[in-house]
């Protein structure tokens, strides 16, 4: 497919998706904002549309909680093709939303929306506008999911990794209970194939939490604490310590000094902090379960996506042959999990299958520390899995089989993003 016609594809996709003031992730599968679909997707549309990139992401910040906390879903409309709706979560928001959260990536979104920008005073009044949020909601993470300040947050839900059915989750998981949770009707399971989507226990799991949490009043204050479920995700933290890391660097040339001494000093904690999840004989990091307070041994993703903060070098060059070994056993990188374990499932969610938005993130950090060849093979990966299956949710890393919801607004806005940025044989 010829580049050009790539790309109208992709734009096609968002303008689909697109409802006025934010996108959805894909229609039928989920009719709602998505908190880090949103902050990704404005990069694809700020490629022929600054503005509504903008948008995007004052439209995600406009429902942020008096707390700090951004949500992972805003209802904006009633549609009951989704489970759990806003009737489940009862967070009582004027505009219904979650009660947890996802990972934060509009900080770096915002910084190279900006620093690329052709309408530059619309940049940077929108960056000034947009950073003492997200500065507040980075707060919020070290207040409320690092209450012994240690440098890292802890997921209290696997939904907030954004990697719902990880392996990584599996032991911490199987100790939050099931009793109590009524029977519900699950929706995913009619817009996407059930083999691709967690399991019917996991869902138990997840809602179980939900109650708990609701139970809380959402007193973000108690829900660390009382979380029976606590890990901490190198992934998530890593993008947590980026956003810090470029909003210090944006705010700073914006003349907000004092967002640019906190966040600098959260992004340094962090990366120090992301030394103790290193596993040398893995080669890579690892979760910490803190409810346990053991590492969790799960050659996953989020042990390999720490290359998108400024670690040291050293790391990143080990995470580099640790993605050597993972291309011996698929055709495509970079699989969520790793295919020669007994759990790998190349289809099921992110139990193994490929995911543009990760290999974006990968490919920025390698880039970073002149890891070229490493970043072409990703991103030529990512168009080839798009030429073969299409524009969809996930696919798997061995036949390329297109996986999930189709049609999917943040897959589109990685290829528009790649053909854009990058030199790649497409
Ligand atoms: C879902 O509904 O599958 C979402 O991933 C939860 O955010």
């Amino acid at each position: 497919m010829e580049k050009s016609e790539m790309i109208d594809h992709a734009r096609q996709v968002l303008r689909d998706n697109d409802r006025g003031s934010y996108t959805v992730p894909t229609h039928g599968l989920y009719p709602f904002q998505w908190n880090w679909d949103s902050a990704l997707s404005a990069l694809g549309f700020s490629h022929h549309d600054e503005a509504r990139a903008w948008t995007e992401i004052a439209t995600l910040l406009a429902h942020q909680w008096e707390d700090g906390m951004v949500p992972h879903i805003i209802f904006h409309q009633p549609d009951d093709g989704y489970f759990p709706g806003p009737e489940v979560w009862g967070t009582g928001r004027a505009v219904p939303t979650t009660g947890i959260t996802q990972p934060p990536v509009a900080g770096f979104a915002v910084r190279r929306i900006h620093d690329r920008a052709r309408d530059t005073a619309l940049a940077a009044e929108q960056a000034r506008a947009l950073l003492p949020g997200i500065h507040a909601w980075h707060q919020w993470f070290y207040r409320c999911r690092d209450p012994q300040g240690t440098g890292l947050v802890a997921l209290l839900h696997p939904w907030e990794s954004g990697r719902d059915n990880s392996v990584d989750w599996d032991d911490a998981f199987s100790r939050v209970p099931t009793e109590g949770v009524g029977a519900f009707t699950r929706r995913d399971t009619t817009h996407a194939n059930p083999a691709h989507r967690p399991t019917d226990e996991q869902y138990k799991r997840y809602i179980w939490l939900v109650q708990k949490f609701r139970s809380l009043g959402w007193d973000n204050s108690r829900l660390h604490d009382a979380s029976p479920f606590q890990v901490v995700d190198p992934g998530f933290n890593a993008i947590l310590i980026r956003s810090c890391h470029d909003v210090a660097d944006l705010a700073q040339r914006l003349g907000m000094n004092a967002i640019a001494a906190e966040s600098r000093a959260m992004a340094d904690k962090g990366v120090a902090a992301l030394e103790t999840l290193w596993q040398e004989e893995q080669g890579q990091y690892l979760c910490f379960d803190r409810a346990r307070g053991t590492l969790v041994d799960s050659p996953s993703i989020g042990g390999i996506l720490p290359v998108f903060a400024p670690i040291p070098q050293d790391r990143v060059a080990a995470l580099v042959r640790r993605i050597e070994t993972l291309a011996e056993s698929c055709e495509y990188l970079v699989p969520s999990h790793d295919p020669s374990t007994p759990e790998f499932d190349g289809l099921r969610y992110w139990r193994g299958p490929v995911w543009l938005i990760v290999n974006y993130m990968i490919a920025d950090g390698l880039q970073r520390c002149g890891h070229g060849r490493m970043v072409d093979r990703i991103l030529d990966d990512c168009l080839r899995l798009i030429e073969t299956s299409g524009f969809a949710e996930y696919h798997d890393p061995i036949t390329a089989e297109p996986c999930g919801g189709a049609h999917f607004t943040w897959t589109a806005a990685m290829v528009i993003e790649i053909l854009n940025t990058h030199k790649v044989d497409a």
